[in-house]
C-alpha cells in the first residue's frame, strides 16, 4: 500500500481529491487524530475533522492507518494532571488514556484497520559508551508519561487497551531515527521484550524522516531486518527525503527557507528515494505500506523548500515519482560480476574507473572531506549520473546502475557542486569543457584496435590562417596515410570530418579514434589511402538559449572551411584536389554543417556523409552531382527515418547508403562504427 498523511485542504479541494485517489491507497491523518488535537480538554472532543478524515476513506474505499494514540507531543496534556497542577498517579493516568483510547478506536473501528498506538517513546542518542561499560542506557524518553510511571508500563497499557477496543486492528510502535544502529537497538529490544511478556504489537512504524545524505542503504536495510526478526508487520509510516542534512521527527529544524534545490540535490534525491524502494521491495513479505508524510511539497511539515516529497509546491510529479513508479525490477536481482577491469581511458598507473564484463562501470575519487560526489556518467537513482558512496579510506565509490552502452562515454564529477574531472582519466573535449570518459569494450572494437603488426599512419597538427570573424590562426588535425609522402607523385583525396556540438578538432582524432580506424582499414585492404582533415567547425560559438542561428554558423563555418582551410590543404599536401576526390562528413552538428556546406557548395565535394545529424532529401539533392551519400545513426536514435531517407534517395536514382549501429545511442561507438563503413565506400567511384 502507497500512503499519504492527509490535512483537510487535500480532502476538501477537487484537485487534490482527484491526486490522493489516483495515486494512494492508505491514508492517515497529519493531525486530525492526535490525542491533543481530537481531546483537548476533559470531556471535549473535536470529532469533526476526523470524522471528515474518516468518511473520505470510507467513501472512497482508501485504507485508514490510526495516527495516534499516546504521544509526548501534540498530546491531551491534561491527562498528566490535577486541577492542582499537580502530576497525578500513574492509576489515574491510566484511567483516562484508557478511556481516551477506547472511545477514539471504537468510534473508526470500521475504517481505521492499522493504528499507532505509541509514538515516539524511545530516547535518540548513541548507546553508552565503552569507558561506561557500553550497551544502552535507560532508554525511553524522559518524557512527563515517563516521570509519572517511572518506567515502561505506560507502553504495554496503552497496547493492552488499543487491543481491548478493537481485536482486530493492527497495532504498531512508531519512531524516527529508527535507522540509527542505538536508537534501533533500544527500540528492538524494546517491543522483542514486551511481545514476550504478551503485549500486543503487531507492527512497527518507522517514520523515514530521511535526508538525501542518509540514512544508508545498509543501516535501512540492517534496521528493517532486525525489526522483520521481531514484527509481521512493518510499515514506513511518515516517508519524506530532505535536502538539507537533517532527519529525525523532532518539531525544531531548517525548513531551508531561501534555499535553491540544485540539480545535484535532486538527483540525490531520486538516488536516495529509489535506493529506498529497492530495499523495501526486497523486504515486501514484510513491509506492507509506505505513507509519504503529505501530499506535496507546498504541504510538507518541514517546509516547501525542502522539496522533500514525490509531488512539487504545485501537485504536479517530479522525476522522483517516475523513479518510483517506472522503475525496472529486473535491478533489485541484478548480479554484477566482480570483474571489473581499469578503462581504456584511465591516465597510466590510475585504477578508475573500471568497466567489467557485463559493462557496469565503476567509479572512485578520493575526497575525504566532501559532502558528496557524484559522476555524470552513468544512471544512478532515476536520469543521468552516478551517486558515489563514501568508504571508510575516505574515498568515494560508486557503480552504474545499468551497464553502459558499448563505446566512449564523457563525464565529470561533481564534488559538492563544484564540477571537475576525474583525475584517474585522460581528457577529452565535449560539452564545450575538457571531461572525463569511459570506455566499455566493444565486442567489434577490433577495427580500432592499437595493432602492432600494420604501419601506422600520422596525425598532425596544422595551423592555418583565417580572416572570418578576425585575423587568427585556426587549428586542424591532419591524418596522412602509412607512406605518405614517400612518393611524392601519389596524390591522395581528402575527407573533411566534422565533429559535434560541443566538441572540438580533437575529438574525431582522439575519442573518435579515426586514424587507427584509418590505418587498420588501409592495410587490410578495405578502404583507399585517404587524407583525412578534423578542424574546428565553430559550433560551440553557439551558446544556448541565445537564439541558434544555424545559417550564421554554416556560413561563417563554410568560409572557412571551403574559401581558407581547403585551398590550405591543397597547397600544402599531396592531395588530389577536385570534387570527385573531396568528401565531407560529419556527426551531429557537424553533420548539420555537412548539410548545409555540401548543397551550397556541391562544387566542392563529391560524397556526402551524416552520422546522427539528419539527412537529405531527394529534392534538395537534385542537380548537385553528388557521388555517394552517407547517413547513419544508432539503432536507439529512432533509425527508421534514416533508412526512409535513404530509401527514397535510392528510389531517386542515388548513390545513397544507410547504417544504423546496433546498440549504441548519440555517441561515438556510432560514430567510429559509421567512419568504418563510409570510409570502405569513399572515393572508389
Ligand atoms: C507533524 C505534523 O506534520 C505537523 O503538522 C505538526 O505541526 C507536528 O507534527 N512525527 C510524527 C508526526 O509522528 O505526527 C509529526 O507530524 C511529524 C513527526
Amino acid at each position: 500500500m502507497v500512503g499519504v498523511a492527509v490535512n483537510q485542504r487535500n480532502i476538501t479541494q477537487p484537485e487534490q481529491i482527484a491526486l490522493v485517489k489516483q495515486e494512494f491507497n492508505s491514508i492517515t491523518a497529519e493531525n486530525d487524530m492526535k490525542p491533543g488535537v481530537i481531546h483537548p480538554k476533559e470531556g471535549v472532543w473535536n470529532w469533526e475533522n476526523a470524522d471528515k478524515i474518516a468518511n473520505f476513506c470510507r467513501q472512497n474505499g482508501i485504507k485508514l492507518r490510526g495516527h495516534n494514540l499516546l504521544w509526548h507531543s501534540q498530546m491531551a496534556d491534561w491527562m498528566f494532571y490535577d486541577n492542582k497542577k499537580n502530576l497525578v498517579k500513574k492509576e489515574v493516568l491510566f484511567k483516562r488514556m484508557r478511556e481516551h483510547i477506547h472511545a477514539v478506536v471504537n468510534r473508526y473501528k470500521d475504517v481505521i484497520y492499522c493504528w499507532d498506538v505509541v509514538n515516539e517513546a524511545i530516547k535518540d542518542g548513541p548507546a553508552r559508551p565503552a569507558f561506561m561499560g557500553g550497551g544502552q542506557d535507560q532508554p525511553l524518553r524522559e518524557s512527563t508519561i515517563f516521570k509519572i510511571c517511572g518506567n515502561d508500563e505506560f507502553i504495554r497499557k496503552a497496547f493492552e487497551y488499543a487491543r481491548e477496543a478493537d481485536p482486530n486492528a493492527l497495532l504498531f510502535y512508531n519512531d524516527y531515527n529508527e535507522c540509527d544502529p542505538a536508537k534501533r537497538d533500544r527500540i528492538y529490544n524494546m517491543v522483542k521484550e514486551m511481545k514476550a511478556a504478551g503485549v500486543p504489537i503487531d507492527g512497527i512504524g518507522m517514520q523515514g524522516h530521511y535526508n538525501i545524505y542518509g540514512p544508508s542503504e545498509e543501516d535501512i536495510e540492517a534496521a528493517i531486518s532486525k525489526y522483520e526478526e521481531i514484527v509481521d508487520h512493518i510499515h514506513i509510516t511518515e516517508l519524506d527525503i530532505r535536502v538539507n542534512q537533517e532527519m529525525g521527527g523532532q518539531l525544531r529544524f531548517s525548513r531551508n527557507e531561501g534555499a535553491v534545490v540544485t540539480n545535484d540535490q535532486k538527483l540525490l534525491q531520486e538516488k536516495k528515494y529509489s535506493e529506498l524502494f529497492r530495499v523495501l521491495r526486497r523486504h515486501k513479505a514484510k513491509v506492507d505500506c509506505v505513507t509519504f508524510w503529505n501530499l506535496c511539497d507546498a504541504d510538507s511539515w518541514v517546509g516547501v523548500n525542502n522539496y522533500p516529497l514525490p509531488f512539487d509546491k504545485d501537485l504536479k510529479p517530479k522525476n522522483v515519482h517516475t523513479v518510483l513508479t517506472h522503475f525496472d525490477p529486473a535491478i533489485d536481482t541484478q548480479v554484477i560480476k566482480e570483474d571489473f577491469q581499469p578503462c581504456a581511458t584511465c591516465q597510466p598507473r590510475q585504477q578508475y574507473p573500471q568497466v567489467n564484463s557485463q559493462g557496469f562501470v565503476r567509479f572512485r575519487v578520493v575526497a575525504p572531506d566532501a559532502k558528496y560526489v557524484i559522476c555524470s556518467a552513468g544512471h544512478g537513482g532515476g536520469m543521468g549520473g552516478t551517486v558515489l558512496k563514501k568508504q571508510k579510506d575516505g574515498s568515494w565509490m560508486g557503480t552504474t546502475l545499468v551497464p553502459e552502452d558499448e563505446g566512449f562515454h564523457y563525464y565529470t564529477v561533481s564534488i559538492d557542486g563544484a564540477q571537475v574531472l576525474d583525475p584517474g582519466t585522460n581528457s577529452y573535449y565535449g560539452g564545450s569543457r575538457w571531461q572525463s570518459g569511459t570506455e566499455v569494450p566493444a565486442h567489434d572494437g577490433a577495427f580500432y584496435a592499437e595493432r602492432t603488426d600494420i604501419e601506422h599512419g600520422n596525425v598532425q597538427k596544422i595551423l592555418f590562417p583565417s580572416k572570418v570573424n578576425g585575423d587568427q590562426l585556426r587549428p586542424a588535425y591532419v591524418y596522412t596515410p602509412a607512406g605518405y609522402g614517400k612518393n611524392p607523385k601519389q596524390r591522395y583525396p581528402v575527407l573533411y570530418l566534422q565533429h559535434g556540438w560541443g566538441e572540438n578538432e580533437t575529438s574525431w582524432p582522439v575519442q573518435g579514434k579515426a586514424n587507427l580506424i584509418m590505418d587498420n582499414l588501409i592495410a587490410e585492404g578495405k578502404a583507399l589511402p585517404f587524407i583525412v582533415v578534423m578542424t574546428y567547425g565553430m559550433t560551440n560559438d553557439i551558446v544556448f538559449g541565445q537564439g541558434f542561428n544555424r545559417n550564421k554558423l554554416a556560413d561563417d563555418f563554410q568560409k572557412v572551411l571551403v574559401d581558407e582551410l581547403i585551398p590550405y590543404v591543397d597547397s600544402h599536401f599531396l592531395t588530389k584536389a577536385d570534387k570527385k576526390n573531396r568528401a565531407m562528413a560529419g556527426l551531429s552538428m557537424g553533420g548539420m554543417e555537412t548539410h548545409a556546406i555540401t548543397l551550397a557548395r556541391p562544387e566542392t565535394f563529391g560524397s556526402w556523409g551524416i552520422l546522427s545529424g539528419g539527412m537529405y532529401t531527394p529534392e534538395e539533392v537534385k542537380d548537385k552531382k553528388v557521388d555517394y551519400i552517407f547517413i547513419s545513426c544508432g539503432s536507439k536514435e529512432g533509425p527508421d527515418r534514416i533508412r526512409k531517407a535513404v530509401d527514397d534517395l535510392k528510389a531517386a536514382g542515388y548513390n545513397a547508403e544507410s547504417y544504423i549501429s546496433e546498440g549504441t545511442a548519440h555517441e561515438f561507438l556510432t560514430w567510429r562504427r559509421s567512419l568504418y563503413q563510409m570510409a570502405q565506400k569513399l572515393f572508389k567511384k
